[in-house]
């Protein structure tokens, strides 16, 4: 049977949510992080599941009207600040992926701090992927290593990489079936999950129901089974 380490899921369907409901499109952002709440308080829960990795904001995002990045951006530094204790509690460690110098400089020290504070926690990694886009994280990798003497290998690349960790479940909510640049190269071997669910109403039954699934599927890597 497959044990799931690492979840990450691709959180899409706010803003369809709230149009749904004749409701602006930052009700469904703001209805989604009581949801990202939820499923990180049930990971934290469960044993097997060391990494949750959550699609935030992407580096294509900053596409979107000035007023709902700006939602976005508060909406972030205020679920950081409420959700502290929370963090603590639960034992679960904070570690932003993304590059995140682009965001203000009072955003950046509210992520440093609940790093630093949540960096004794041993229990879940929470990560959040903030102004993340796997292209430009390969991209900074390349350009850390790039002067190393010798040849680089795949795991000195992986290493440099925000997010050092394969993918065992990636999910996908609100239809679509594409991965929108996350995490492309820790998913070379995930399970995909597509649910048409939109993000605020994925529950952790949905998740449940996921990993149940995962737990019984051949993973054979390339190999024989
Ligand atoms: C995902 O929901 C959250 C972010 C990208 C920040 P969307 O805002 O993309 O919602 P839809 O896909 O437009 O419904
Ligand atoms: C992916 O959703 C990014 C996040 C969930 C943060 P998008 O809504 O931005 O993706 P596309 O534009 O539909 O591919
Ligand atoms: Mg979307």
């Amino acid at each position: 049977m497959n044990q799931v380490k690492h979840i990450a899921i691709i959180m899409d369907g706010n803003g369809r949510w709230a149009e749904l409901k004749g409701e602006k499109r930052v009700k469904g952002h703001e209805a989604g992080a009581t949801v990202v709440k939820n499923i990180t308080t049930y990971c934290s829960h469960n044993k097997d599941i060391e990494r949750l990795t959550l699609y935030a904001f992407s580096t294509e995002n900053w596409k979107r009207p000035r007023l709902e990045v700006e939602f976005l951006m508060k909406l972030l530094d205020r679920y950081l600040k409420n959700e502290l204790a929370t963090y603590l509690e639960l034992n679960v460690r904070f570690e932003p992926i993304g590059d995140i110098r682009a965001f203000s400089k009072s955003l950046q020290k509210t992520i440093k701090d609940v790093q630093d504070k949540t960096a004794h926690c041993d229990g879940l990694v929470q990560s959040l992927a903030l102004n993340y886009g796997a292209q430009n994280e390969i991209l900074r990798a390349v350009n850390k290593i790039k002067n190393s003497e010798d040849a680089i290998t795949q795991e000195m690349l992986s290493n440099a990489l925000d997010c050092k960790h394969d993918v065992d479940i990636l999910i996908r909510t609100g239809g679509d079936h594409r991965l929108s640049n996350f995490l492309l190269w820790q998913s070379a071997y995930a399970e995909l999950f597509f649910c048409d669910t939109l993000w605020p109403d994925f529950t952790t039954a949905d998740l449940e129901k996921i990993i149940k699934d995962f737990t019984t599927i051949e993973r054979r890597f390339g190999g024989l089974k």
